[in-house]
């Protein structure tokens, strides 16, 4: 299972058969180490609206075939008015077969960028593993609930100003009790700069684990 990391909260999913990307705000993103034009996915994942996360959706979904997998409301305000024609859409707390295994739609608490609309993190069982995307999100008492889904990495924002920040994503880490932790969302912009080692060491510290990987890079795991 190869996790790439893309540059915010945009990774790459890759269990050897299928691609998925989550939130692909590529253009305008000064982290990116790939341009739109560049990936070739099989299912696209939205967490919600804010540009820095629905990005290049709509472009890569319309040159590229790929399934745009998001929350109902989504779909319904922005997605499907957009000209997409191949997308699923699911709700807060069910899982959903999928070509390459299942993905449960989780709460975020943060805004969507679309009036009426929430926002979602992803738990993804993908190539043996399950891998957690978080979204943007604070820290909530929901995430001891995580405990039980057996998290193989966790894929945190630990930016603060719009999400949670690295105090609250340690704590949010030790009620999801992942075998791994990555940090995302930090350092893209002025007012998310985070020193990524001080979050590890503070994991560290709980006896968690942290892998810090950078734009460009890939975690097998
Ligand atoms: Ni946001
Ligand atoms: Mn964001």
């Amino acid at each position: 299972m190869k996790i790439t990391y893309l540059g915010h909260a945009c990774f790459m999913l890759d269990d050897g058969t299928t691609k998925v990307i989550v939130d692909p705000f590529l253009t305008g993103n000064p982290k990116a180490t790939v341009s739109a034009d560049e990936v070739a996915p099989d299912m696209i994942f939205v967490t919600h609206g804010h540009d820095d996360h629905l990005g290049d959706t709509v472009a890569i979904a319309k040159r590229t075939g790929a399934a745009v997998c998001c929350l109902v409301d989504m779909a319904t305000a922005a997605i499907g008015p957009a000209g997409v024609e191949n997308i699923v859409a699911a709700n807060i707390g069910g899982w959903v077969p999928t070509k390459f295994g299942k993905v449960k739609f989780v709460n975020a608490i943060h805004g969507s960028g679309i009036p009426g609309c929430l926002s979602c993190g992803f738990i993804f069982e993908m190539g043996g593993k399950r891998i957690y995307h978080a979204g943007d999100t604070a820290l909530t008492a929901d995430m001891a609930l995580l405990a039980d889904e057996n998290i193989d990495v966790a894929l945190l924002p630990i930016g603060d100003f719009f999400t949670m920040g690295p105090k609250d994503a340690v704590k949010a880490a030790k009620m999801i009790k992942p075998a791994l932790t990555v940090p995302m969302h930090y350092n893209t912009f002025p007012p998310i700069a985070q020193d990524p080692n001080a979050f590890a060491a503070a994991m560290s510290a709980e006896g968690l684990k942290t892998a810090i990987v950078n734009p460009g890079e890939t975690l097998e795991v």
